[in-house]
């Protein structure tokens, strides 16, 4: 019977994280779900699930004796703004029904905040408790989010934990409607295209992280002991920052005759209410959070998984 269940499971993080909870438990410990009606990608037990329907959550944890939800269901940035009722919905209702089942079964949570919670009035290296005036529905139903685990967590008792994840870079599955989503489309442009245009500005600056080490911060996260966990919010987490331009150079030391040209639009305005840099300091304190890769060796490692992905030879 499976112990842990992954809500989201086909997008860019949960397709990562069940592979790798799977090696680490077993392939019939971890049941993933999500909104299609069968899956065959990753390779295990699936059952379809929209968030929204909290009954049907309830009887899958109960089904399948769930301890452990890795809760990733969600509406991105850029989607999120082309549909906030939707973002409302599923973000923050699919959350609390969660909760819920979390408070009655004593299920232990991990669910994922953002650098979107931080707004214009936020420093520009986003401190662990600051201002948080986000400017998206996305950011909003992050800010309402973490609340609501801070109030199941101090009220219930329930086991909630929570990263706020920088834009995430992977070579897996595609990114699902954000505005970093730009930072893993040129590395498939200089691969198969030779250009690239950005849809954000060339001096915009985020704070970013590759994949391997989202899901160490994650994993990290929920095996440290329950009196480590100080922030029941959210830990800042964040590995680097650069600008649409350093990446582009970055990739052009590999790619030279690369060209990217910049036609922002609307996720412009997304980008330019979040911080350049996320303080970590807090993640690092109480549960030793250390990032390993650097944009140097995270842009090394991408086009090695990628040319093999896509099948480019490395010198052509
Ligand atoms: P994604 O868009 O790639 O995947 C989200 C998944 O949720 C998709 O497979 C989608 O089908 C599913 N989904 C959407 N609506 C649903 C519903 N009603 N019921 C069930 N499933 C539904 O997103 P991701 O990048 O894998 O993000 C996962 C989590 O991490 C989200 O909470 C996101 O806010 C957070 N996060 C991601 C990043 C990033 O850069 N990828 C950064 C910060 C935070
Ligand atoms: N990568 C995410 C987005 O751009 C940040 O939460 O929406």
């Amino acid at each position: 019977m499976p112990s842990t269940l992954v809500t989201g499971a086909l997008g860019q993080i949960g397709s990562d994280l069940v592979r790798t909870l799977r090696a680490q438990h077993g392939a019939e410990a971890v049941l993933a779900t999500d909104l299609r009606e069968t899956d065959t990608s990753l390779g295990g037990l699936y059952e379809p699930l929209d968030v929204r329907d909290g009954e049907r959550l309830k009887a899958l944890i109960e089904q399948y004796e769930v301890d452990t939800v890795y809760h990733l269901a969600s509406l991105l940035s850029a989607r999120g703004e082309q549909a906030p009722e939707l973002a409302w919905e599923v973000n923050v209702n699919g959350l609390r029904y969660l909760l819920e089942g979390a408070r009655a079964r004593k299920l232990k949570v991990f669910w994922p905040s953002s650098i979107a919670v931080f707004g214009p009035t936020t420093p520009s290296t986003a401190p662990q408790q600051t201002v948080l005036e986000p400017t998206t529905m996305y950011g909003v139903t992050k800010v309402a989010g973490e609340l609501l685990c801070q109030y199941y967590a101090t009220r219930y008792g329930v086991d909630v934990r929570s990263l706020r994840y920088p834009g995430l870079i992977s070579y897996g599955a595609p990114p699902g409607g954000g505005t970093t989503d730009y930072a893993v489309e040129i590395f498939y442009a200089a691969l198969e295209d030779g250009q690239y245009t950005c849809f954000l500005a060339p001096e915009t600056r985020l704070p970013m992280m590759y994949m391997p080490d989202a899901l160490r911060a994650t994993l990290g996260l929920m095996a440290a002991p329950a009196e480590q966990i100080r922030v029941r919010t959210s830990y800042n987490v964040t590995a680097f920052s650069f600008s649409a331009a350093e990446l582009a150079a970055a990739l052009q030391e590999h790619v030279p005759n690369f060209t990217v040209t910049y036609a922002p639009d609307f996720r412009q305005a997304i980008a330019d209410s979040w911080p350049d840099r996320v303080d970590d300091s807090a993640a690092r304190a109480d549960w030793d959070w250390q990032p390993r890769y650097d944009l140097d060796t995270m842009v090394d490692d991408m086009l090695v998984h990628l040319r093999e992905k896509l099948t480019i030879p490395s010198n052509p």
